[in-house]
C-alpha cells in the first residue's frame, strides 16, 4: 500500500499559499464562497446541476429530455440529446475565431506551424470525407498511431466528426502493443505516419506498423502521414498516402449527429490483472466535464495560450491537449519530442517565444528539471505564465515549491490535478483563484464530484487517516465499459464496494479536510507518470524462452515516482548474466514498449509465496527498496528463498 516515507513527508506540510488577490478578482470561480455554492446547488439537485451545465457548455443538435438514468453500476447521461464533439470545438467558433490559432506547433527538429481554427476545421472536414470515402461509417472504429503532430488532433477530430470510435495508440508502444490493441477494437482504418522525432532521433512507427499488420486482419487500410519523410510507402493495397486520401476532398463536411452516449473514443490502460483494458467514454458526458473542467481548472481566458505536455497517446492528451482547449476556443501548444532536445531549457524556450500563459506537466518532468538545477530556467523569461498545472502521480512537497518559485515566480497558482483515463476529467483540484493550496495536495473533489475516502466496508475513514479512494456517485465523463469485456468493467471498478467507482487509489484527508494521495494500492504502477500494470511485465518476461517465473513490484524513485524491479527465476540450463537482463529488458521493451523496460532486474532462485502459491508482492516490494520486511513471513513456502532474495544482486 502506501510508502510510508511519502505519508511522514506529507504530514509535515503545513505551508498553505492563499490565490492571489488579482488572479482571484478576474478568476471564474473567485472564492471559496462561490466553489461551496457550486458544490451545494450540484448536492441538492444533481439532476438539475449537470443539466443546466449541459445546455450551457454543448451544441445540442437535439436537446436532451433525461440528464440521468442510473442503473447501478450502468449511467447513461443526457439520454435524448444529439450533438457532435467536432462541431462543438471547431464550427460554433468559426464565426469569431476563423483566425485565431488554434494549434501552435513545434517539431522536435525545430520546425514550425500554426494552424488556425478555420484550417483545422477544413483539415479536419477533408479528413472526415476522406474516411467516409475509406467506407468508415458511426461506430467504425479506427486506430491512431501518430506523433505529436497536428495531424493527431486532426484525425481525432475527423473521426468525432464521422460518428467513428477513435483509439490512439501512444507512439512509444510497440509493433505487438499496437497490434494488441488493433484486434481488441477490431480497427478498420488505421492512421499513421512514417516516423516522428525524439531525442534527435526517428521512432520507427511504420516499421512498427508493417510488423503488426499481418495480426490485425480487420484493418482493411492504413493511411500513412509523411513526417520525418524516411522510408517511402509500403507495397500493397492496404497502404495508402495520407495527402492522397485527402487530396480534393471538400473541406466541408455534414457532421454526423451523434446521441449523447454514442462511443467517442477507447483508450487501452493498464489494469492489476491481465491484458490493458479499453476504457470507452462517450460522446456529451465527456465532452461536458472536458469543457467545463478546463475552463474552471486552468481559469482560461480568450487570450490564453494553453501548453499542456502530454501526448495525446495518453488520456492528459485527449482532454487537456485537444478537447477541452479546442471546445473553449483557446490556443493550444503541441510541441512533438523530448523535453530536453536539443538542450535542457527546450520547455523554458518554447515558454518565452509562445509566451504561453499556462502550463500543464507531470511531476516527473518537474523533477528532472529540478536536477538540472536553475540555470536552464534563468536563460528564459518566463513572466508570461500566470498558472501551472500537475498531473499524473503525487508530487513531493520539494518538487511542488519548486515548480512555484523557479518556473512560476512565486505569482503563479499551482494545481494540483487527480483524475485518471476512467474519470475522463480533472475531478481533484484547486480552483485557482479560490482555493488555497497546500504543496502536495489535489486539495477538494470539483463541484458535483462525490469523491470520498472510505474503509472497506464503505465507512468514511476520520480526518488524517488513509482508507481507499472511492468515487460514490455517477459523473458525467465517467468511463462507460471496458470494450468487449463488459463483466470486467464490473469486477474492476464496481465490487469493492457495489455500485461505488472504486479508483485504485489510497488517500487521506488532513485536519482541514484536504486530501492527499498516496498512490495506487493494487498491482498497478505509476512509472515517470505513465500507468502500468506489473502483471503485464509479468507476462512479458515470461514469454521469453529462458524465463521461469518473474514477480515485478514497484519501488521508490526520485525521479520517476516509482522504477520497476523484476524478480527472475531462469528455467533450467540458464545462467543468470548482465548480458542476460540486459536481452530481458529489451524483450520487454519489444513486447510493451520502452517505458515498460524494468529499471532493475533481479535473478532468484525461487518467489517468495504463502502456502496457497500467491507472490508475496508486498515483501518483494521491501526487498527492492531494501527495507528490512516487517511483514509477517511464516506463511512462506520457503524462508529461504526471502534469504536469498535480499542479497542477491547478480
Ligand atoms: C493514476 C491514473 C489522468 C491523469 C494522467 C494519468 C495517478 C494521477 C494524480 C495526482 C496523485 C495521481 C493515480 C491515478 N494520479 N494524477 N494529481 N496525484 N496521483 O492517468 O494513466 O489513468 O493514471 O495516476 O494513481 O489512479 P492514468
Amino acid at each position: 500500500m502506501a510508502d510510508t516515507q511519502a505519508i511522514d513527508s506529507v504530514l509535515n506540510e503545513s505551508r498553505v499559499f492563499a490565490p492571489p488577490e488579482d488572479f482571484s478578482r478576474r478568476a471564474h470561480i473567485r472564492s471559496m464562497q462561490d466553489y461551496q455554492r457550486l458544490w451545494d446547488e450540484a448536492e441538492k439537485d444533481p439532476q438539475k446541476y449537470w443539466g443546466d451545465r449541459a445546455r450551457e457548455e454543448l451544441f445540442w443538435k437535439e436537446p436532451f429530455q433525461t440528464v440521468l438514468e442510473w442503473k447501478p453500476p450502468h449511467a447513461r447521461w443526457f439520454i435524448e440529446g444529439r450533438t457532435n464533439l467536432a462541431y462543438n470545438c471547431l464550427d460554433r467558433h468559426l464565426p469569431k475565431l476563423q483566425d485565431k490559432p488554434a494549434i501552435l506547433f513545434e517539431g522536435e527538429p525545430g520546425d514550425r506551424r500554426s494552424v488556425t481554427y478555420g484550417e483545422l476545421s477544413r483539415q479536419v472536414n477533408q479528413l472526415a470525407n476522406g474516411l467516409k470515402s475509406l467506407g468508415v461509417k458511426k461506430g467504425d472504429r479506427v486506430g491512431i498511431y501518430l506523433p505529436m503532430v497536428p495531424e493527431a488532433a486532426v484525425a481525432m477530430l475527423a473521426c468525432a466528426r464521422v460518428g467513428a470510435v477513435h483509439s490512439v495508440v501512444f507512439g512509444g508502444f510497440s509493433s505487438e502493443a499496437l497490434q494488441e490493441r488493433m484486434k481488441d477494437m477490431g480497427a478498420k482504418v488505421l492512421l499513421t505516419a512514417d516516423g516522428g522525432w525524439r531525442k534527435g532521433a526517428v521512432v520507427p512507427l511504420m516499421k512498427n506498423v508493417e510488423a503488426a499488420l499481418p495480426n490485425a486482419p480487420s484493418i482493411e487500410k492504413v493511411v500513412v502521414l509523411t513526417r520525418t519523410g524516411d522510408g517511402k510507402l509500403p507495397e500493397g493495397p492496404k497502404y495508402m498516402a495520407w495527402d492522397t486520401l485527402v487530396r480534393g476532398q471538400p473541406d466541408t463536411c455534414e457532421p454526423e449527429w451523434v446521441e449523447s452516449e454514442h462511443p467517442l473514443f477507447i483508450l487501452y490502460t493498464s489494469g492489476s490483472t491481465g491484458k490493458p483494458k479499453g476504457v470507452l467514454h462517450t460522446t456529451a458526458g465527456y465532452a461536458l466535464n472536458a469543457s467545463l473542467t478546463t475552463r474552471w481548472v486552468f481559469d482560461l481566458r480568450e487570450d490564453d495560450v494553453y501548453w499542456c505536455t502530454a501526448d495525446v497517446g495518453w488520456v492528459t492528451g485527449h482532454t487537456y491537449v485537444v478537447y477541452g482547449p479546442l471546445m473553449n476556443g483557446v490556443t493550444t501548444v503541441l510541441y512533438e519530442g523530448a523535453p530536453t532536445q536539443p538542450g535542457p531549457d527546450r520547455f523554458w524556450d518554447i515558454i518565452e517565444r509562445y509566451k504561453a500563459t499556462i502550463l500543464y506537466t507531470a511531476p516527473t518532468a518537474i523533477r528532472a528539471f529540478m536536477r538540472l538545477g536553475d540555470g536552464p530556467v534563468k536563460q528564459h523569461d518566463l513572466s508570461s505564465l500566470r498558472l501551472l498545472g500537475s498531473v499524473g502521480e503525487p508530487i513531493n512537497p520539494e518538487a511542488w515549491m519548486w515548480y512555484r518559485d523557479v518556473i512560476g515566480g512565486g505569482r503563479c497558482p499551482v494545481v494540483d490535478t487527480w483524475w485518471q483515463t476512467e474519470t475522463g476529467s480533472i475531478m481533484i483540484s484547486p480552483l485557482p483563484g479560490a482555493t488555497p493550496t497546500k504543496p502536495g495536495s489535489a486539495t477538494f473533489p470539483l463541484p458535483g464530484i462525490h469523491a470520498e475516502i472510505l474503509d472497506r466496508d464503505g465507512n468514511r475513514v476520520p480526518k488524517g487517516q488513509g482508507g481507499l479512494l472511492f468515487v460514490t456517485k455517477p459523473w458525467p465523463s465517467m468511463l462507460r465499459t471496458v470494450y468487449g469485456d463488459p463483466e470486467r468493467y464490473v469486477s474492476t471498478y464496481f465490487s469493492e464496494l457495489p455500485g461505488m467507482y472504486f479508483t485504485g487509489d489510497g488517500a487521506r484527508t488532513d485536519a482541514d479536510g484536504y486530501i492527499w494521495l498516496m498512490g495506487r494500492v493494487d498491482d498497478v504502477v505509476n512509472v515517470a507518470g505513465h500507468r502500468l500494470g506489473t502483471a503485464e511485465v509479468e507476462s512479458a518476461l515470461v514469454a521469453h524462452a529462458k524465463v521461469s517465473e518473474a514477480a515485478v513490484v514497484g519501488r521508490p524513485d526520485d525521479l520517476k515516482g516509482t522504477a520497476l524491479v523484476a524478480f527472475v527465476t531462469l528455467k533450467q540450463g540458464n545462467a543468470p548474466s548482465d548480458a542476460l537482463k540486459k536481452e530481458l529488458a529489451t524483450h520487454v521493451g519489444k513486447e510493451i514498449g520502452a517505458i515498460a523496460r524494468p529499471d532493475e532486474i533481479r535473478f532468484a532462485e525461487g518467489l517468495p509465496k504463502t502456502r496457497s502459491g500467491k507472490i508475496m508482492r508486498r515483501l518483494l516490494r521491501d526487498v527492492a527498496a531494501g527495507k528490512k520486511s516487517t511483514q509477517d513471513t511464516t506463511t512462506l513456502e520457503d524462508l529461504n528463498v526471502l534469504a536469498a532474495l535480499g542479497q542477491n544482486d547478480e
